[in-house]
């Protein structure tokens, strides 16, 4: 006689076998729990893949709420993983910033390393990078119109600064800065016919920084926040023992993603309509597609989640390595989608 529950489940004599096997493996540490989200298992049947609608960010339209926040160029590996990175924004519909573009200021040698507007398509956004050392230099040397032919080279949407005062402290090589950075970005603001996006490097910023961005006419802030890459540690890391050991607990000072949501949605009630920044990425320790779904439904803002270190861990070697990793990213994201609401 024919076994019906063997015949239409055939690997089910295996699975229970290995249930019971890894049931002692499975237990969950006490105080782990997850809590920022409520788990809503009966509202929703499982997700269709096409279930993220499309929708407009930085005036381009994005079929992923996910951003590539601004890495390498002027390396050996720089072209592959912007290449790569590009490849995987234009198959998943995402946003990209470019690393510092300072090598291209004044020479089209490393063109090549950045110019991936071709792969990443016109309908989705790509920024140029400069940090505000560099910006504060070219306001000096009336060398403003150096940054249109940047934009213009790249094909780039707009630009991105990048406001790095401990990095560039720590940095054995570092520049220093004669003037507050808010200066700089309102000349730049005042100066620019393109979007302008400005974040820090994964230190996050304060409350007033915050606000005082937030009351410009930006295109979006990233938060790069800390609690994930450093730059204050990394630029230690390359630096002598002394230095590391007077500086090291610097690279604790910050802000992570989570607390800069929380500010940012006090400084949208006390500015009201004096808030003229209404977008945002939201970046810097940013591990997995639950810590950005958590953050992006958590901000009163539109905004997408940015990954540095996350994509650049996959973005190395082939394509299809990180198209595993993005596609993973969004099947998550879909699956949270249907099932978490955040708390
Ligand atoms: C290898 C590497 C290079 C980076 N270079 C730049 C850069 O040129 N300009 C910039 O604004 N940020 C740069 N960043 C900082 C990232 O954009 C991001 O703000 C930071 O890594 C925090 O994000 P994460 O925690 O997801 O890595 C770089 C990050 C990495 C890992």
């Amino acid at each position: 006689m024919l076994n019906k529950l063997t015949d239409n489940d055939p690997t089910a004599s295996s699975r229970k076998k290995d249930h019971i096997e890894l049931a002692f493996q499975s237990q969950i540490e006490e105080g782990k729990l997850d809590s920022r989200f409520y788990y809503e298992p009966l509202l929703s049947g499982h997700p269709k893949a096409e279930e993220i609608k499309p929708f407009r960010f930085l005036g381009k339209t994005l079929r992923t709420p996910i951003w590539v926040s601004s890495m390498t160029g002027g390396t050996e590996w720089a072209k592959t993983i912007n290449q790569n990175l590009a490849l995987a924004c234009n198959e998943f519909g995402i946003g990209m910033g470019l690393g510092s573009c300072r090598s291209l200021l004044y020479s089209d040698e490393m063109l090549s390393d950045f110019d991936v507007r071709a792969i990443i398509g016109e309908g989705l956004p790509l920024y140029a990078n400069l940090g505000i050392a560099q910006l504060e230099q070219l306001i000096k040397q009336n060398e403003l119109f150096l940054i249109d032919n940047l934009l213009n080279k790249l094909k780039a949407d707009g630009l991105i600064i990048h406001v790095n005062p401990l990095q560039e402290w720590l940095q054995p090589e570092g520049d220093r800065f004669e003037i507050a950075p808010i200066e700089t970005i309102k000349t730049i603001v005042e100066y620019a016919s393109f979007p302008i996006i400005v974040k820090e490097v994964g230190q996050g910023m304060g409350y007033e920084s915050l606000k005082a961005l937030f009351q410009l006419p930006l295109e979006a802030i990233d938060f790069a926040a800390n609690g994930g890459t450093n730059f204050a540690k990394l630029e230690l890391l390359r630096s002598d023992k002394q230095k590391q050991e007077i500086y090291s607990k610097l690279a604790l000072v910050g802000h992570s993603a989570e607390d800069m949501i929380e500010m940012t949605t006090k400084i949208i009630q006390e500015l009201g309509d004096g808030i003229k920044c209404k977008q945002v990425i939201i970046s810097g320790g940013i591990r997995n597609f639950l810590d950005g779904y958590y953050a992006i439904n958590k901000l009163p803002l539109p905004c997408v989640y940015g990954q540095a270190s996350g994509f650049l861990k996959h973005a190395r070697g082939s394509y299809d390595e990180l198209r595993d990793y993005v596609d993973a990213q969004v099947q998550g994201l879909i699956l949270a989608g249907a099932f978490l609401k955040v708390r």
